[in-house]
This record gives structure tokens, sequence and C-alpha cells, in this order.
């Protein structure tokens, strides 16, 4: 299985932003891990991570035909972007929104997602583990 995983903005800062709420570890120590476990599961990956809304939608058009699925961390862009929403719906990816934290506990404002309801499911909360489930989950 060929698979997208995708990093939103800010998420290049982890380690040191807010370890207390996304964990200590780096984006590179997290990407490891995600690669480990995409061996285990026989997948090919291509990781991703921009601070910006239009390169990520460039980034999952340009992999349309290539992607069977996708793990993806919108991080801020996931309770507003109508546009990263409009970007899975359209080019149909089998898609896994994932979180480090769980945005269910936290401000009301990260309550809300606009992408959910156009994935395949939603992860929240299980730092780095997020990801690895939100892999596993892809073969379901
Ligand atoms: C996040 C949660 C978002 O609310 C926040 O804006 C992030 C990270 C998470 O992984 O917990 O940047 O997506």
């Amino acid at each position: 299985m060929r698979v997208l995983v995708v990093h939103g903005p800010n998420l290049n800062l982890l380690g040191t932003r807010e370890p207390e709420i996304y964990g200590s570890l780096t984006l590179e120590e997290i990407n490891q891990e995600i690669k480990n476990k995409a061996q285990e599961l026989q997948m090919e990956l291509k990781i991703f991570q921009s601070n910006h809304e239009g390169t990520i939608i460039d980034f999952i058009h340009e992999n349309k035909d290539w992607a069977q699925g996708m793990v993806i961390n919108p991080a801020a862009y996931t309770h507003y972007s109508i546009a990263i929403r409009d970007a899975i719906s359209a080019t149909q990816i089998k898609t896994v929104e994932v979180h480090l934290s769980n945005i269910e506990s936290r401000e009301d404002f990260r309550k809300i997602s606009v992408i959910k309801d156009v994935c395949h499911a939603q992860i929240s909360g299980h730092g780095l583990n997020s990801y690895l489930l939100g892999l596993e989950k892809l073969k379901e």
C-alpha cells in the first residue's frame, strides 16, 4: 500500500513545542517510528510537512494517483481549513486524521474538526501512537 503522511503547521517544532501537550519527540524521531511501522505493514511512504495550507493541498493533488491512503495531522488547519477538507474529498484518498493531543479535552475551538467527516477515521490523544494506529486503520 502506498501512503502519504502529512504533518501540518508548527509540527516541525515538535520536541521543543509545548512538550507537556505534544510530548518530547522531535518530528524526525516521530518520522523514524512511522517508517519502522510502515515497513512492518509493508507500506511505501511519502512523508511531508508544511506550514502552508496551499502547499499541503498541492502535495495532496500531486500525489492523488500515487496514494492509496493518507495519514494527516492537519494541526491548526483541522479546525478551519475547508480547503484541506475539499482536497481530501476531491481526491478520494482514504484518509485517517490524527492528533498527538486529545483535541476533545482541550479548548472548545479544538473540539471542532472540519476534516473529520471526509475521513475514514479520526485518532486523537495517543501521541506518536496516533500516527501508528492511523497506519493500521488504513489497512482495514
Ligand atoms: C494537533 C492539535 C491541534 O489543535 C493543534 O493546532 C496542533 C497539533 C495535535 O496533534 O494534537 O498543532 O493537531
